[in-house]
């Protein structure tokens, strides 16, 4: 595998976060040549793909294009991936994952699939060298994607493993905590640079605040994983790594932030939770925490973000208390952060109705398979004036 040659890339987000995975993707410098609603496509090399893996904050995994050729069953299947020579990727002594996406007319599931490219890859690594790695679902070591649809297939080569958004910071979950790649959308979705303030009431267990803080410092999303799938394949340069790493590092700002991140819940265990997750991602020096009702948040004069988000009924609380806690949500955010932009993250529209504000934007996101909406509101100067008048 020559690790300089340009293929295509296939990046996968989370729905609804494709066009900040754009963004991103275009902003360390590569062109996108096509985005599908849970993908962008760039083209790049294997070492470009090191890049990517450390720097996107949105993204699941990064994938490299190895082979795309047409095949009707699984028997052609079988050829078309035998051919690749995978005794120069993956060493006999590795471990493989192979995942398939399926959709053609002769087979139903990926499960047979799924097993054909395995086979067909430990078979040829077998020939060459004389061993076979292992395989299973473990997608700590070498991981392969098929996709088949029609009568065409694309070979991967996983090069994140691990999707990135599990990114190790999050030592002490809590309750229904954001995904990392969905809160580092939300944040970039309200443009926060870190040259703003920004308030994260109802914080729980930090995710907002440290993606925040990473947004802030310029700080690489995969910083704190000591693993990616593609370093385990055979290509693989320590040194190369290395180098890519220390150059990324570069960009990281290192003077502090000039505005503030202020987080807090009303539960102990939550702000525990938050500042040793922040600590963990080495960020916590950052961010400004405290226990208390998200009325009683500190909100620095002038103008900054104010993002919040409450549960919503579908796994946690009930309906009609959180009626009222969406209500007194409007309250504190025409009441206590006028000059900001004001943004409720919600799973529950009807909920999101109470807050009694007029919303300026509705971002549509998926948490889990949860449709949300990333509600933005304009608190202007003068609306507590302008309620107080009424
Ligand atoms: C859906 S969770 C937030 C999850 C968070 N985004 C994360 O990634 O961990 C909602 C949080 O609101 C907090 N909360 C509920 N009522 C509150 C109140 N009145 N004041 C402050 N926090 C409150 C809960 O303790 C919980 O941590």
């Amino acid at each position: 595998m020559n690790v300089k040659q340009h293929r295509n890339i296939l990046i996968t987000c989370g729905p609804g976060l494709k066009d900040y995975l754009q963004a991103e993707v275009e902003a360390l410098g590569f062109r996108v040549v096509s985005t599908h609603p849970g993908s962008v496509v760039t083209r790049g090399s294997y070492l470009d793909c090191m890049k990517l893996n450390l720097c996107l904050r949105t993204a699941y995994n990064v994938l490299i294009l190895l082979r795309e050729f047409r095949c009707g069953s699984t028997s052609a299947l079988y050829k078309q991936i035998s051919n690749v020579p995978w005794e120069n990727i993956i060493a006999p002594e590795e471990y493989l994952c192979v995942l398939s996406k399926v959709d053609t007319w002769t087979i139903n599931n990926s499960m047979y699939p799924n097993m054909k490219v395995k086979d067909a890859i430990v078979d040829r690594i077998n020939r060459k060298t004389g061993s076979r790695p292992d395989s299973g679902s473990d997608r700590n070591n070498v991981v392969v994607n098929l996709f088949w649809k029609g009568d065409k297939g694309w070979i991967y080569l996983n090069t994140s493993g691990v999707k990135l958004s599990d990114r190790n910071y999050r030592k002490m979950p809590h309750k229904a905590p954001l995904r990392e790649s969905l809160a580092a959308g939300i944040i970039m979705a309200t443009g926060y640079d870190g040259s703003q303030d920004i308030v994260l009431p109802m914080c729980g267990s930090g995710t907002l605040a440290i993606e925040s803080a990473f947004i802030a410092m310029n700080k690489p999303a995969g910083s704190l994983r000591t693993d990616f799938g593609f370093k385990h394949v055979k290509v693989f340069d320590k040194n190369i790594w290395e180098v890519t790493r220390r150059e990324v590092r570069k960009t990281i700002r290192k003077d502090g932030l000039q505005k503030r991140i202020i987080a807090t819940d009303i539960d102990a265990q939550a702000i525990e939770a938050a500042r040793q997750n922040a600590r963990t991602a080495g960020v916590e020096h950052l961010i400004e925490f405290n226990v208390c009702d998200f009325a009683d948040t500190e909100v620095p004069q002038g103008d900054g973000i104010v993002v919040m988000n409450p549960e919503y009924g579908l796994r946690l609380g009930e309906l009609e208390e959180l009626e009222k806690e969406y209500k007194r949500i409007g309250d504190f955010l025409k009441q206590k952060c006028q000059g900001y932009s004001g943004y409720i993250f919600t799973g529950n529209k009807q909920l999101g109705g109470k807050i009694g504000l007029k919303t300026s934007r509705r971002m549509i996101f998926f948490n889990g398979n949860i449709e949300c909406r990333l509600l933005k509101y304009e608190l202007y100067e003068g609306s507590k004036q302008q309620e107080n008048s009424e």
